[in-house]
């Protein structure tokens, strides 16, 4: 008797803590904004459509902020805080050298605006960046995706929290993928989302070592297309005086979402030595394999895993806020 009051005891406990951290997930829905802002997508769609007519190179970089934003202390917008606005150095601070796009801020920063009319302090800046970087996958040719919705604010965002977060370079294959793990993401899931480097840019700083010095008789890395490199070296020859110069990431169909970004990667068409090694890794080879293969298959997972990134640590209820400006704390 003692003892079957004693686990009943320990079953009502155990529900009690674990009903709210389950719901702290599970409380995104699609519809989550039918009372407070019924049209905040159209209204984000809108937006993104207007402006990336205007400026083309947006859709890439929203889509590197939000995820940047998701891998860093969860999808709440942190990524956003401006460091002209902070007292402290917050997450942007520390990601100078990563070069987040201005255009993609201006984006998020724009539906917020028009949303703040529409329905004034009811969509969280969170949102918005994940609705804004779905629907430019779209109009980039990519798949589309449901996003849901009901994601808060950070109230803090801190510069010192970026540094082992987020992917470098000069990781190798398997360091990429025990990063991923920890986020919860297996290779598969890493190999696809990597496909979103089938659009967008980098800036010469980011290869130039594989380029130039190289310990090779020829100085580049060996595992570049000889004439993809000798391309690279030219153009990026003047990179140290003009920091700006920038080669497109898949040289194939730079602003199109497509498998291409695949295609390259065995043929030495890879720019970032990151892209490279997804290639040289057997654990994620065979996914690029497969995505190079079939870009249905690319677009299903690719799908499928950006709606799991958008649900990494996102806050619900009072975990987190509504911020008024996308770049400042409330
Ligand atoms: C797997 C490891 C990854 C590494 C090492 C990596 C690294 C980089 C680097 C160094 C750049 C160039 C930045 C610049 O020079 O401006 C870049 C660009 C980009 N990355 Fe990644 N990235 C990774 C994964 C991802 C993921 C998962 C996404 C999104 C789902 C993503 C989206 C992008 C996009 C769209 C660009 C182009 C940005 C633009 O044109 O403004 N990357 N990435
Ligand atoms: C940017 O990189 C340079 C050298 O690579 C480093 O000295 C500097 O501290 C970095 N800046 C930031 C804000 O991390
Ligand atoms: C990659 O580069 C960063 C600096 O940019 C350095 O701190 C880190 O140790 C390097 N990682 C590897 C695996 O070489
Ligand atoms: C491509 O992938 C899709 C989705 O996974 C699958 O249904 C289809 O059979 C694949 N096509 C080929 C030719 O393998």
């Amino acid at each position: 008797m003692g003892a079957l009051l004693r686990c009943l005891l320990l079953i009502l406990f155990v529900g009690v803590v674990a009903v709210p951290r389950a719901m702290a997930g599970g409380r995104l829905s699609t519809n989550y904004y039918r009372h407070s802002c019924p049209r905040v997508e159209q209204i984000v769609a809108d937006v993104v459509a207007a402006k990336q007519r205007v400026n083309p190179s947006t859709a890439a970089g929203t889509l590197r902020l939000f995820f940047h934003d998701c891998f860093v202390g969860g999808c709440d917008a942190s990524v956003l805080v401006s460091p002209l606005t902070a007292d402290r150095f917050p997450e942007r601070a520390a990601e100078i050298n990563l070069s987040l796009p201005g255009d993609s801020f201006d984006v998020v920063a724009r539906a917020k605006a028009a949303l703040e009319v529409a329905c004034p302090s009811a969509v969280s800046c969170a949102d918005i960046l994940a609705l804004a970087a779905r629907d430019l996958v779209g109009i980039l040719g990519g798949p589309r995706f449901p996003v849901s919705l009901g994601r808060r604010d950070a109230r803090r965002s801190d510069a010192r929290d970026v540094e082992g977060n987020l992917p470098l370079t000069n990781m190798s294959a398997r360091a990429m993928t025990v990063l991923f793990a920890r986020k919860g993401f297996t290779p598969q899931e890493l190999v696809a989302l990597a496909g979103a480097h089938t659009v967008g840019f980098s800036h010469c700083g980011e290869f130039a070592h594989r380029l130039y010095n190289f310990k090779t008789a020829d100085g580049y890395d060996p595992s570049l297309d000889p004439t993809f490199a000798r391309a690279l070296q030219s153009s990026c020859a003047n990179y140290k005086n003009d920091p700006t110069i920038s080669i497109f990431n898949d040289i194939m169909t730079p602003g199109k979402f497509d498998e291409l970004y695949f295609k390259n990667l065995p043929r030495g068409l890879g720019l970032l030595a990151s892209d490279a090694a997804l290639w040289e890794y057997p654990v994620t080879r065979v996914f690029v394999q497969r995505y190079a293969d079939n870009q249905t298959a690319f677009f299903d997972d690719f799908a499928r895993v950006m709606q799991k990134l958008g649900t990494v640590g996102v806050k619900t209820g009072r975990q987190g806020v509504v911020r008024r400006h996308c770049d400042v704390l409330n």
